[in-house]
């Protein structure tokens, strides 16, 4: 694997494709076993998630369902602060069980903002898998269920994650070169 170069920025390679693949096989085995008969909602989080998502659930081996949202935030009162909604929630999730599907948690302030509201509408209950966790850079607590790499805190690029809209295709992971 080479480096690569975006925006002038230098990309050293990080995790490869193998590894990324063997992990989320391991995952999906592990969440086909504790979700048997459960019929789960899994909820892929846009746009970062959508590789994840899609190679989960083929490793998903039980019946189960898929939907795919974009968080938006926007400004909300005095009182509320930053309000975070959910573009493209249609499916009725009252008692299901559902799995969020988050590519990264980094501060955790998206998804510290968002489960509680997910909540309102009973869910019988909501779990979190994520393909990478920067656990030095995460200020926000975050229930994270399922995790597939703990990673320092580096900016990372590929596999759905990208740098100003750029760098999704890639199907390894690169990180940022230190010196930059
Ligand atoms: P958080 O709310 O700080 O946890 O941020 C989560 C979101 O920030 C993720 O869903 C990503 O879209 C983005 N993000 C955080 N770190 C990285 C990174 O290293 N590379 C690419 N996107 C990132
Ligand atoms: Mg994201």
């Amino acid at each position: 694997m080479a480096n690569i170069t975006l925006f002038n920025k230098t990309f050293e390679p990080y995790l490869p494709e193998s590894l990324i693949q063997e992990k989320i096989k391991e995952l999906g085995e592990i969440i086909s076993e504790e979700y048997e008969g459960k019929r789960p909602l899994f909820i892929g989080v846009l746009n970062g998630s959508f590789m994840f998502a899609a190679d989960l659930f083929k490793q998903i081996s039980i019946e189960a369902e898929i939907c795919f949202i974009k968080l938006a935030s926007y400004k909300g009162t005095k009182s509320t602060g930053n309000v975070i909604t959910a573009i493209g929630l249609d499916t009725d999730i009252r008692d299901r069980h559902l799995i969020l599907l988050e590519d990264i948690i980094d501060t955790g302030k998206t998804m510290n903002e968002f489960i509680p509201q997910l909540y309102h509408q009973q869910p019988a209950s909501i779990k979190m898998a994520v393909l990478l966790h920067k656990p030095d850079a995460t200020i926000y607590p975050v229930q994270i269920d399922y995790c597939c790499f703990s990673i320092p805190d580096r900016f990372v690029l590929g596999y759905g994650l990208d740098y100003d809209g750029f760098g999704r295709n890639l199907k390894e992971i690169y990180q940022l070169k230190e010196t930059e």
